[in-house]
């Protein structure tokens, strides 16, 4: 019961959002159509699992006709005697091993029902965040994403044999009740009123143990997060040397958790003493009433034992019920939580890159444009920027002046906000052009690019799949990065997941080069894609950026002069505003923001 208790806590404390209702209809009508996908699983799922709970429930009753009807009936003969016990014989065995096969078989399809689901969902929510938008990523922890992706998945997995089970349960549960009232009333009501106690029981159980088990998933998820937090900020953790400081925080949160897990451990036993006192005293109620009624005459020594027997089973039922109580309520905050998350607005609503239907010709034109992130605070004012096709351009300007915001307008990941300004390429207003225009002809190159799991070709080609291995080998020989990935011992068939962290910067950035090279876009973006290469010459950078900047508008934000002086048009942002612009030869000779630049930043 305390497992999986994954899910992210930085979102409300409240019970109800920890454990859920027992019954959310949202979630009930949300994931009803992914149960009805495999429907005849189901069916067949449910069938037999309620099935075998109720021949379950018939076994005492057999034992019974066996001793009243045969064993210990004085009416008959026998002969008639012997054939009538092996025939109830018969169907006992039959009952038993019918009883066994339809739960096997139903456990199978209730699993198999889960699984499907469970995979169903995860792809619908892969996808689903592949188009969210980027500030959906900027607000939310990866962890958090990640809990929701596999732990409410697998929450949810469970919810519909859960269900089920459930409701077998109840089966089994009324079907005992009706035939011990039906085989003797007395002995039947005489045993069932210590029921009520128990459920005395666990309504006062049920507060004190929710609390606990809360404690518990908070404690884990703290455990969780400072995991994950180091793993992501391992560099900073060793550089700055807090590997013993955040060793005793860790060692205190896994004792908290520790201490948690006991103590509900400690409650969710504590229930089973009572139960089981409590079905004793049934049954020394049940012996005390039957004794009573052998010596009137009044009951038949089967149905004692038959009662007896169904007694002993009457509590299990109880037991499941309490245990899947939790489960249900942890199923629909799980469910209602994940829910949240496909309901989500995407901001990209075609994420295949085809071919483009406009063909993009590189000029890019922004006019009296103002943005704003979801928060409404304007980061960037009255642009007026105009860049020619062909041309290589260069955004300089300190750290959060909004050179980054600028780029990533021009690949279209932002929506423009409206009635703020226009941004054109072509002359035709951004909001026009198609994902799969502006995708398939503007590449951005970042300062760290991401390799994905496969090969270095896959990771070359990825923004180009159907490129030949002379387009992507003579695209690495321009950029130099070739020379390099011959000598690695599988060339360019060299996985990354081998060779990956073994790259020096450089040499990950030369990948990026040469990636966008492939890809050959109308529009290239370097967003301080110059920066932390030292280890590659400055000639070699030199020689790829032009091959690069070759035949396309480029976009460069750059800390480099060199790279800067390769430019035709140089803007200087600062606050969000264009402080400045014109070449290197004309800004110098104004003295102004750009020699400023030129003295402080570049030349030491
Ligand atoms: N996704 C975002 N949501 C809200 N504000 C953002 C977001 N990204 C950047 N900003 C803000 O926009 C401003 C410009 O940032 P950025 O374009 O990254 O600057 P630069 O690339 O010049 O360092 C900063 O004040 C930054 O805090
Ligand atoms: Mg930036």
């Amino acid at each position: 019961m305390i497992g999986h208790t994954f899910g992210p806590m930085s979102r409300g404390d409240s019970d109800d959002e920890m454990f859920g209702k027992l019954y959310d209809i949202n979630v009930i009508k949300r994931i009803s159509p992914y149960i009805w996908r495999y429907k005849k699983y189901s069916a067949i799922g449910a069938i037999c699992t309620l099935l075998s709970a109720s021949l379950a429930v018939l076994i005492p009753y057999f034992i019974k006709i066996g001793i009243d009807d045969y064993i210990n009936n004085p009416n008959i003969g026998i002969a008639s005697q012997k054939s009538g016990l092996i025939k109830i014989s018969l169907i006992f065995g039959l009952t038993m091993f019918a009883a066994w096969v339809t739960n096997y078989i139903g456990q199978i399809y209730l699993a198999r029902v889960g699984q499907y689901t469970l995979r169903d969902i995860r792809i619908d929510m892969f996808s689903h965040l592949l188009k969210l938008n980027l500030n959906y990523f900027q607000k939310t922890k990866s962890g958090s994403i990640m809990s929701r992706l596999m732990g409410d998945t697998s929450q949810l997995q469970e919810s519909f044999s859960i269900v089920v089970m459930t409701l077998a349960d109840i089966l089994t549960l009324v079907g005992i009740c009706a035939t011990l009232l039906i085989m003797n009333f007395k002995i039947g009501i005489s045993s069932l009123s210590v029921v009520p106690l128990l459920f005395i029981a666990v309504v006062l159980w049920q507060p004190v143990a929710k609390r606990a088990f809360i404690a518990v998933r908070i404690a884990i998820s703290q455990v969780l997060s400072s995991f994950s937090e180091n793993l992501n900020g391992i560099k900073e953790v060793q550089n700055f040397n807090r590997e013993d400081n955040n060793n005793k925080n860790f060692n205190i949160k896994t004792k908290d958790h520790l201490n948690s897990a006991l103590k509900a451990q400690k409650l969710s036993s504590a229930l089973l003493p009572p139960v089981d006192i409590l079905t004793s005293t049934a049954l020394i109620i049940a012996a005390f009433v039957a004794s009573k009624l052998i010596l009137n005459d009044a009951a038949a020594i089967g149905v004692i034992i038959a009662s007896v027997l169904y007694i002993q089973r009457l509590f299990d039922p109880i037991r499941n019920l309490m245990m899947q109580y939790t489960q249900i309520q942890r199923s629909m905050a799980s469910g209602s939580r994940l829910f949240e998350f496909l309901d989500i607005k995407k901001s990209i609503n075609k994420l295949e890159i085809n071919m483009p239907e406009n063909i993009i010709k590189g000029e890019v034109e922004f006019k009296n444009f103002h943005f704003a992130y979801d928060n409404n605070i304007e980061v960037l004012t009255d642009i007026n920027m105009n860049i020619q096709k062909g041309s290589t351009v260069a955004f300089i300007g300190d750290t959060g002046a909004g050179k980054t915001t600028l780029a990533s307008l021009i690949t279209g990941l932002y929506p423009p906000n409206k009635d703020k300004g226009k941004l054109s390429i072509d002359k035709i207003p951004i909001e026009k052009y198609s994902r799969s225009d502006l995708g398939s002809q503007i590449a951005m190159v970042l300062q760290d690019p991401f390799l994905f799991q496969g090969s270095l070709k896959d990771n070359l080609k990825f923004n180009h799949q159907s490129a030949t291995d002379e387009e992507i080998i003579n695209a690495c020989k321009s950029i130099g990065i070739h020379d390099y990935i011959i000598s690695l011992e599988n060339g360019y068939d060299t996985s990354v997941s081998e060779r990956g962290v073994n790259m020096s910067q450089g040499q990950r950035q030369l990948m990026g080069f040469a990636r966008a090279l492939i890809k050959n876009p109308k529009i290239l973006i370097l967003d301080e894609a110059t920066s932390n290469i030292d280890s590659i010459s400055e000639q070699k950078i030199q020689n790829a950026l032009k091959v690069l900047f070759k035949n396309r508008t480029s976009i460069i934000i750059a800390h480099r002069l060199s790279t800067i002086k390769l430019s035709d048009n140089i803007f200087v942002i600062r606050g969000g505003r264009i402080a400045e612009q014109g070449n290197h030869s004309k800004l110098m000779s104004l003295k102004k923001e750009y020699y400023k630049f030129t003295e402080s930043s570049f030349q030491n």
